[in-house]
């Protein structure tokens, strides 16, 4: 059997489908352009026929996006096939996936008419006719075809195996048997592939594939273990985002996969060093944040705080690593100073830094160092140097604080902003006024002539994260510096303060990179880089 696992990536697809992460087209060419980098072996590009953009997504990809397999979906129905058909035309590999639902529950619910029968066993036929009829059709345009069996984790295994050999008898090339629901547990899924290889001799000569939620925790465990049991595609998005609680996450799979790879005998050729980015462009696009403690790509994923284990990490990464920052492309900082950490991680870093502390100051440079922990969730090396160039208010300010902020909004006329901003560096109030073609935008151009600056934003996205007309708007905002990405974020019912509060953020995270790069280029290539810069 292959010891290769296809990369389904479907986060333009299901991935979407999550409540509330729709994006743009523009967008979602940009994250299938990042998935080439990423070399996923299949981008599932969208519902053509679900709405006139999903349509325009999957030919725009299909236009602009080389390498991998751009796939549409489509229910097994004449219109979708002929929409997801039309998407992909003009693509040199297409594929069309096409799906229909094949538990008693989903058959109930979805063929309840009496048009399709007016029994179970008649009903099902129908499916089986469904099937055959979409997998035919679809042949018409792409000799690639895929088949989903919806709701497969409660199908009977029977019929799950008769309406597979009929899709694979009508040339269907992958066979996708969903856990649509999230409610197989591991054994179970894995029995379910062992039965439909059994029971169908023909599924030999395709692929069989996994496609789990996470409705219990389970779909990353449970594409592993139906691997285990044959599957050689793992359909998966970033960050695991989809419908309800999501699909297994592509970086776990990937990852757990790769470094237990004397468990399971198998790859991907997924370019594990783009995760980390991968996984912050679509937080932003969809603008849902990662979760520090995510696995792989969340920002505390190869940290470590608590004393005793920044002690053991730093006489042997392997005492508290399985792999490695750099291998998914997160920065290599190992110690994360805060409230957890003791004397040693706190001064080695000082060491690493290149900052001397004589012995004699070294019990009240600590004992600041945990007051100041106390007050500040993270310690970064500007503030260490703070510390220990005894200036230990300076390291809990931030860089720029916004302190005030009105707008004139008039019908007619362009909206005006003034802004207060406190510099610490310049250690002064800058005031400054902007007019713009919105608020928001009159709101940037006064803080940037305040701060002397020219710059532009790389992409501004606000939600909202309650009900009703008070509700609180989120706002995220991503600015570039020498290739490097920075997001500030901020909440507030008022979302003009929000979009203001939300610069001031992105701007205190570039220039706490700044300055923790200033250091590294003093000290050479003994220190290691600070997180800000990743932009969680
Ligand atoms: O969860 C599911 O069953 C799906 C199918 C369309 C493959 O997303
Ligand atoms: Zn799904």
């Amino acid at each position: 059997m292959k010891d290769k696992v296809t990369i389904f990536d479907t986060t333009l697809r299901d991935g979407e489908q999550a409540p509330g992460a729709s994006m743009t087209i523009h967008e979602k060419v940009r994250i299938a352009r990042q998935l080439v980098k990423l070399n996923a072996g299949v981008i599932e590009a969208g519902f053509p026929i679900s709405s006139p953009a999903q349509f325009e997504a999957v030919a725009s990809i299909v236009r602009d996006v080389q390498g991998p397999v751009i796939c549409a979906l489509a229910r097994a129905l004449e219109n979708d096939v002929h929409a997801a058909g039309k998407s992909l035309s003009g693509g040199e590999r297409t594929r069309i996936h096409t799906f229909i639902a094949t538990s008693d529950i989903h058959i109930d619910a979805k063929f309840g008419s009496d048009r399709y029968g007016k029994t179970l066993p008649e009903k099902r036929r129908n499916v089986v006719r469904m099937a055959r009829e979409a997998v035919q059709l679809a042949r018409t345009y792409t000799d690639d075809i895929e088949f989903s069996t919806e709701d497969a984790g409660r199908t009977d295994h029977g019929f799950l195996c008769e309406v597979i050999a009929a899709a694979i008898e009508e040339g269907a090339t992958t066979i996708n048997i969903p856990d649509t629901t999230g409610y197989c547990t591991p054994t179970e899924y894995a029995r379910m592939f062992e039965a439909v290889r059994k029971g169908v001799r023909s599924t030999k000569n395709v692929v069989l594939s996994t496609h789990c939620h996470d409705d219990l925790g389970f779909a990353v465990a449970n594409s592993i273990a139906a691997v285990r049991a044959g599957a050689r595609q793992i359909e998966c998005t970033i960050n695991g985002i989809g419908e309800r609680a999501g699909n297994a996450a592509l970086e776990e799979v990937v990852m757990a996969l790769r470094v237990r790879h004397e468990q399971f005998g198998v790859d991907t050729d997924i370019e594990a060093t783009h995760l980390a980015e991968t996984s912050r462009m679509v937080s932003v696009a969809t603008g849902f944040p990662v979760p520090p403690n995510k696995a792989i790509v969340g920002r505390n994923a190869f940290s470590h705080e608590a004393g005793i284990h920044q002690h053991g990490v730093l006489k042997r990464r392997d005492t508290y690593e399985i792999m490695q920052a750099e291998d998914v492309g997160q920065t290599s900082e190992q110690i994360r100073l805060g409230r957890h950490s003791g004397r040693h991680g706190f001064f080695s870093r000082l060491k690493r830094m290149g900052l001397h502390v004589d012995d004699s100051r070294k019990d009240t440079l600590y004992q600041l160092f945990v007051r100041l922990a106390d007050r500040k969730k993270e310690i970064h090396d500007a503030d260490l140097i703070h510390l220990v160039q005894g200036n230990a208010e300076h390291a809990v300010l931030q860089h720029y604080r916004l302190d005030n902020l009105s707008v004139t909004v008039a019908t007619g006329k362009r909206p005006k902003a003034e802004v207060e901003v406190f510099s610490v560096a310049a250690e002064k109030r800058l005031t400054a006024q902007g007019t713009g073609d919105g608020p928001v935008d009159a709101v940037y151009r006064a803080i940037n002539h305040a701060l002397g600056s020219s710059r532009k934003l790389e992409s501004y996205s606000i939600r909202s994260v309650s009900e009703g007309t008070g509700a609180i708007g989120e706002v995220t905002v991503l600015i570039r510096e020498s290739g490097a990405f920075f997001r500030g974020q901020a909440q507030n019912t008022d979302v003009i303060r929000a979009s203001a509060d939300a610069y001031i953020d992105a701007l205190n995270n570039l220039e706490t990179w700044r300055s923790d790069e200033e250091n590294m280029t003093f000290v050479g290539n003994g220190i290691m880089s600070s997180f800000e810069g990743g932009v969680a």
